[in-house]
């Protein structure tokens, strides 16, 4: 497997054309136009909708980075084995969600899609295959892969290199264009590190060479569940110094300005707010406290599953303070839910802090009323179904204005933009009094929210109470 010049036309297949394989495939067909790339999924709604639009995600940019070389060299298709056969990389970027069942259930990673992949590729390979785990794994997959492969290997031979994703949704093209580093992993042999030779070579299209990081292959994989988990502890750690703000007087924001100012610490990722979500930071730092018991580790075990049981205690502080705050029950009270995606500009809401807050608010039996840009009505209908059946109710609403129509409390869930310049006037003249607005997210002017007489609540900052009778001024 000679490494090629950068202009050698690569076939690339990718299995899995969710919210990693699309943007990420979009991007070497983008920036690397000799290369034919082919995005391959089980679910035929999903490629139809990467064909035909509207998009199945929401990312910024993603549209127009996609319809420049969608039917050039960027193909999205259910043909699974063809585009195997016609590979020189395949790219694994199949969903690698916790275990629901069984030996590691609530912990480890279920990698049967990625086993199924593999024993596909094995089943209907030709010829020399350089199979590239994108999908987030535990530390030692690879050996799994490689078992795998070799077990069904007839006419083909393999190497398996690791290459897991860092990019963020919401900012899934740009960091993509432009990402901190790539990190490759392969088996430091000659043809291991051939293949990441190539690899390395579709990356160098467009991403400066000392940004392309070449390790072994464990060193690699267990790169990206440390550098969620130390995300993740960052979030935890600033949520737990708010609830210690509340108690005290002191402002969150200020401290993270005054913390983040030490050059050693940095300033970004010390937002307080209500809890991170998203499909990747609990499932992974559960993955690494499963690793961690199982190679006989269980203080550094305890250490990560606190990252994850702070977040809980996070969103569910917060749904208690807001029942606290409508006199101990929600029963029956509308509350305006304002965004449901786990952060601004995406559609996604897997594990997002809303559904654990909803959640609280459904069981208090509480009408919720809820708007957000971008995740459609089904999708909020679906997340929320489990507590539908408790006595509670929710409505998905056109905008915030409608959602705070003669509700009791508000609440600021995910931190869009549009958020930032509501008409807080026009929110607090539809509700009912004492008006209440709970601000998950920080983005509220709180000084002109205070003029007008909410009564109000944020993460981690001390908000003078209105003076009884009216607002304050
Ligand atoms: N979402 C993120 O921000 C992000 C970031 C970095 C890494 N990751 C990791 O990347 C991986 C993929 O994440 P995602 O968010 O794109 O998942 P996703 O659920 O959006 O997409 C996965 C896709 O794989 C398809 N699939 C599953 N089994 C298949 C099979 N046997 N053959 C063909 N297609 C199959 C599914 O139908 C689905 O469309 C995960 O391991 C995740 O941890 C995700």
């Amino acid at each position: 497997m000679s490494a090629p010049g950068l202009n050698r036309a690569v076939n690339i297949c990718c299995i899995g054309a969710g919210y990693v394989g699309g943007p990420t495939m979009a991007m070497i067909a983008s920036q690397c136009p000799q290369h034919r790339v082919t995005v391959v999924d089980v679910d035929q709604g999903r490629i139809d909708a990467w064909n035909r639009g509207p998009l199945p995600i929401f990312e910024p940019g993603l549209e127009e980075l996609v319809a420049g070389c969608r039917g050039r060299n960027l193909f999205f298709t259910t043909q699974v084995d063809a585009a195997i056969r016609a590979a020189e990389i395949i790219f694994l970027a199949v969903n690698t969600p916790t275990k629901s069942f069984g030996v590691g259930a609530g912990r480890a990673a279920d990698l049967q899609y990625l086993e199924s992949c593999a024993r596909r590729i094995g089943a209907v390979a030709e010829g020399r295959k350089i199979v590239v785990e994108k999908s987030t794994v535990p530390v030692r997959t690879a050996a799994a892969v490689q078992a795998i492969l070799a077990a069904h290997a007839g006419r083909a031979s393999f190497e398996v290199l690791s290459n897991p994703e860092f990019l963020a949704e919401g900012s899934a093209v740009a960091d993509l264009r432009q990402p901190d580093r790539v990190l490759i992993g392969s088996e430091r042999t000659a043809s291991g590190e051939a293949a990441a030779e190539v690899l390395a070579s579709v990356y160098a299209g467009w991403v400066p060479r000392d940004r392309i990081l070449t390790t072994n292959l464990w060193s690699s994989e267990l790169s990206k569940l440390a550098a969620n988990a130390f995300l993740a502890q960052r979030i935890s750690s600033i949520n737990a110094i708010s609830a210690l703000c509340e108690a005290t007087g002191a402002d969150v924001q200020e401290i993270a300005h005054a913390v983040g100012r030490d050059a050693r610490i940095g300033s970004r990722f010390l937002q307080a707010s209500v809890g991170f979500g998203g499909s990747c930071f609990q499932k992974d730092i559960l993955n690494l406290v499963y690793l961690c018991q199982h190679f006989g580790l269980p203080e550094v075990a305890a250490y990560w599953q606190q990252v994850v049981a702070l977040n809980d205690y996070q969103k569910q502080r917060f749904a208690r303070r807001l029942v606290e705050a409508l006199f101990g029950t929600a029963a029956n009270k509308r509350i305006a839910v304002l965004g449901f995606a786990f952060k601004k500009d995406t559609n996604d809401t897997r594990e997002t802090p809303a559904i654990a807050v909803c959640r609280d608010l459904l069981v208090e039996r509480a009408q919720l009323a809820i708007y957000d840009p971008r995740v459609s009505a089904g999708r909020i209908e679906a997340d929320l179904a489990p507590w539908l059946d408790l006595g509670g109710h929710i409505e998905v609403c056109k905008d915030p204005y409608a959602a705070a129509a003669q509700a009791h409390a508000v609440a600021v869930l995910t931190e869009w933009d549009e958020f930032r310049s509501l008409d807080l006037e026009r929110v607090y003249a539809g509700m009912l009094k004492p008006a209440v607005l709970f601000d998950g997210r920080n983005v509220i002017d709180l000084a002109a929210a205070r003029r007008l007489g909410f009564q109000l609540h944020a993460i981690g900052r001390a908000v003078p109470e209105p003076r009884l009778g009216g607002a304050t001024r």
